[in-house]
């Protein structure tokens, strides 16, 4: 069996976790041709001898058939990713702000080059939850789909319930969990949230959503206050993303609910992520799972590479 070819450009949380499991997983017969990080920090065993580039044009260049880019945001994620199209190249990425934004041109870019862009890790961490959607909608309609897709914002939720405990104390006991960003406000303004939801409603109707067009506050404006009056009526606050299909249009919601003990979601709590979809035959599938960190999302990279394998 050939190897597959890959090149790593990112070498953060998730690409370090991905090359430590391919590191494990030499059984899997995937080949890292090239590795790239911006600067030369990262520790990669001199024994590895892996080709490790500080200039991801090096790695587009080299002979990796599958380029996984792990570096996120806009620039230079998106550039990457379209020279590489234009070089032959599949991808693989778990980057959802790019995604969300620019999605509709790339996969475009990609039909035109008859290549793929995978991008498992970029919803729900761990929970396979596009290979699913994308198998489920070929044989039933889907008719909503709902989810609690941001961990930071749960876990920050869920101490406030759990623990009587102001905003600010919940965010700083998430930052020293690592379940929070030293700049928590993509997370917390639900834009994160609205990213993964756009990728949903793609992966399930083929339909882009505008980003600018979906307003959200996010959790920004729940207090203590307001978590304490769900508590004495029996009910939580979460921050519910929701994808209903009226007519012809799916039409997202991401904001920040009341729900009581009856909810899926009443039990999914601090980092854990869940999905629920419903469909024309199978009713209700809920999917929970640990929505971020380096190898629970680099497992989610995994599955994708080895989509590739005929
Ligand atoms: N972390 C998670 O749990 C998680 C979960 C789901 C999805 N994701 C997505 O996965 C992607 C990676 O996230 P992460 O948490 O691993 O990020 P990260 O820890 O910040 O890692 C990104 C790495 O890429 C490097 N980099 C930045 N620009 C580069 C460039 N031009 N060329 C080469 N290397 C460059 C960074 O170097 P510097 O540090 O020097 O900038 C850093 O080492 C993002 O799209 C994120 O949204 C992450």
């Amino acid at each position: 069996m050939k190897p597959l070819k890959v090149g790593i450009i990112g070498l953060g949380t998730v690409g370090l976790s991905l090359y430590k499991i391919l590191k494990k997983r030499k059984d899997l017969n995937i080949e890292i041709v090239s590795l790239c990080d911006k600067n030369n920090k990262v520790k990669i065993h001199k024994q590895d001898r892996y080709k490790f580039e500080t200039d991801y044009k090096k790695t587009l260049n080299s002979d990796a058939e599958i380029i996984i880019e792990l570096i996120g945001g806009l620039n230079p994620a998106e550039t990457i990713i379209k020279k590489a199209l234009k070089n032959g190249k599949n991808i693989i990425t778990a980057n959802k702000e790019l995604l969300a934004k620019k999605g509709k041109n790339l996969f475009n870019l990609a039909d035109k080059k008859n290549k793929s862009i995978k991008y498992e890790a970029s919803v729900g961490g761990a929970i396979p939850i596009i290979s699913n959607l994308k198998r489920l909608k070929t044989i039933n309609t889907i008719k909503s789909i709902k989810g609690i897709l941001n961990g930071t914002t749960n876990y920050i939720l869920s101490q406030m319930h759990t623990n009587d405990i102001s905003f600010s104390l919940a965010l700083q006991k998430a930052q020293k969990n690592g379940f929070a960003e030293e700049n928590p406000a993509l997370d917390i303004s639900g834009k994160d949230a609205i990213y993964k939801t756009i990728l949903l409603t793609f992966t399930a109707f083929n339909k882009w959503i505008n980003f600018s067009n979906v307003k959200s506050n996010g959790i920004k404006k729940i207090s203590i206050e307001d978590i304490q009056k769900a508590k004495s009526s029996g009910k939580k606050i979460k921050l519910i993303c929701t994808v209903k299909k009226l007519d012809h249009n799916p039409t997202i919601k991401v904001a920040a609910e009341e729900i009581d003990a009856s909810s899926n979601f009443y039990n999914i709590e601090n980092e854990f992520n869940a999905v629920e979809i419903n469909g024309e035959f199978f009713d209700s599938l809920l999917f929970k799972g640990k929505g971020a960190g380096g190898f629970p999302t680099a497992s989610s990279v995994l599955s994708n590479i080895l989509e590739f394998r005929p």
